[in-house]
């Protein structure tokens, strides 16, 4: 799939889009980019219009351009990002989905923008914000990324990214997914560590969404366990928990399929 590119006011996006109609955000994990989602951009449902950005910072192929905002970065200015880009694609709704980095954007638009939610997708995330420990962990892999670069993050995360079953019966998926991680500079990943670090608690205010929201997670899914959807799902009013068997914190490339379906009968439920 050819990428695109929306040339914003401070700053170039580059994009996937597929389908016609109305519009779906997909937000990708951390460090990967919005080739995450090819194979849902692969099967858009009629009706549907799908688009992925990169995150600020992270990118996959296509063409350079530079950087800037990375310093400081919060995830305020990625909702603001993902904003952006819809008032440039003229998309005054959407439905905001997002796996776990891409979760606590999809959030963090909920809580600046939610009359411009038609739903919500949050799939191997959570609404809780980091503890001491995780932020420490935080500083630990901003110190890690900065002496030894992408490729040191990509060693240590890749056991974590995909569940047991994947590690068993799709081990090309782990080059793959390596490969995506290794397309991004130390300086975007640090930065989205930062973000994600200095990340408000959700869990306060996330009763109070109105919009059909889906829950999503894989079964074995190491670093956002089903414990923490679950918890997510019973706090948001009506909101659908779907669980994927054999599938772990990747879900949507690990179990591909499955996560389409559930997305697009989500979809096909939204008025
Ligand atoms: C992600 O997959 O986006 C990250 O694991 C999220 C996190 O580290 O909190």
């Amino acid at each position: 799939m050819t990428p695109k590119y929306a040339h914003l006011l401070d700053r170039t996006v580059r994009y996937h889009e597929a389908g016609a109609g109305r519009a779906l955000i997909l937000i990708h994990a951390f460090p990967l980019s919005a080739d995450q989602w090819l194979p849902q951009l692969h099967r858009v449902p009629p009706g549907w219009r799908f688009i992925a950005p990169d995150v600020r910072g992270f990118r996959g192929i296509g063409q350079a351009y530079q950087d800037v905002g990375l310093d400081n970065a919060r995830m305020a200015s990625h909702a603001a990002d993902v904003l952006s880009l819809m008032g440039h694609l003229d998309i005054d709704r959407a439905v905001v989905g997002g796996l776990s980095m891409g979760g606590y954007i999809a959030l963090a638009v909920a809580m600046v923008a939610a009359r411009r939610l038609d739903g919500l997708v949050l799939a191997d995330t959570k609404a809780t914000a980091d503890n001491e420990a995780g932020r420490a962990a935080r500083e630990a892999m901003i110190a890690l990324v900065t002496a030894k670069g992408p490729e040191a993050v990509a060693d240590m995360m890749l056991p974590k990214l995909l569940g047991e079953t994947s590690h068993r019966d799709q081990p090309e998926l782990a080059d793959a997914v390596r490969t995506l991680v290794l397309r991004n500079t130390a300086e975007a990943i640090a930065s989205a560590v930062r973000a994600m670090k200095l990340r408000e608690d959700a869990t306060a205010w996330i009763s109070g969404l109105t919009c059909p929201t889906l829950v999503i997670c894989g079964a074995e899914d190491a670093l956002t366990p089903p414990a923490d959807s679950t918890a997510m799902a019973a706090a948001i009013p009506g909101a659908e928990l779907v669980i994927l068997p054999g599938a772990g914190h990747l879900s949507n490339l690990e179990a591909p399929m499955a996560f389409t379906e559930a997305l697009g009968r989500f979809l096909g439920r939204i008025s």
